[in-house]
């Protein structure tokens, strides 16, 4: 819901002010993907009924210190089957800023969002660095102008700074960040164990 103020002595000219309230729901777990998932899918709301449809996309510098993550993502997302619906694989992607500097990459979160047919009410969850969160986070605002984007930063830096900001970006004309949104993500889940 939008607050709206209209403000003009001319009736040719309106100057709108106007406010979107945001929520921003930040998160501190222990094991979010065992012990701690419920605080994960308190996160998902059910839509028209249906379970809630969520992608998920992982930094692959995660997979090499955690070779089991895939598997424990896909079990904890399962455990929930009646109320969460995974939407294709667990999609990784090569971690660090190599992910922000080549478009094929964003096509290829664009391309999955697109054939797994999500909507504005379903989520893109990104577990990795900031690197993969702004590349993965610039996709998702702009599919369907916003599909709810749920952040997993896994490097310290990203759990302090870009992982619960409201930026993304990709690098473009050769330049770092140059193509990106401010977007409030759905929610950021700070865990410990992911670091
Ligand atoms: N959006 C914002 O507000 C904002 C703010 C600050 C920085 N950033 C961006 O963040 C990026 C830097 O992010 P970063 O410092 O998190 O590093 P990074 O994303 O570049 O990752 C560095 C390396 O660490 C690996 N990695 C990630 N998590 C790991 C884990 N738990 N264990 C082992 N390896 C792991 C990655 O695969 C990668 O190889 C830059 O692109 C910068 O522009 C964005």
């Amino acid at each position: 819901m939008s607050e709206f103020s209209w403000k003009s002595d001319d009736p040719d000219r309106y100057d709108i002010e106007f406010v979107i309230p945001m929520v921003h729901r930040l998160r501190f777990t222990r094991d979010c993907f065992g012990d701690d998932f419920a605080v994960v899918a308190n996160l998902l709301e059910r839509s028209n009924s249906q379970p809630a449809r969520v992608q998920v996309w992982l930094d692959e510098g995660l997979i090499s210190s955690n070779g089991e993550l895939p598997n424990l993502i896909e079990a904890a997302l399962e455990s929930q089957h009646d109320d969460i619906e995974q939407v294709g694989p667990i999609y990784t992607l090569p971690g660090g800023e190599e992910v922000k500097n080549s478009p094929g990459f964003v096509n290829e979160v664009l391309d999955a969002i697109n054939r797994g047919n999500l909507d504005r009410r379903s989520y893109v969850m990104v577990v990795g660095g900031g690197a993969v969160l702004d590349m993965v986070g610039y996709a998702a605002a702009v599919a369907h102008r916003g599909v709810r984007l749920i952040r997993f930063p896994t490097t310290t830096l990203a759990q302090g700074d870009s992982g619960v900001g409201v930026k993304n970006a990709v690098n473009w004309f050769g330049k770092k960040n140059w193509k990106g949104t401010f977007a409030t993500p759905w929610a950021v889940i700070n865990d410990q164990r992911l670091l």
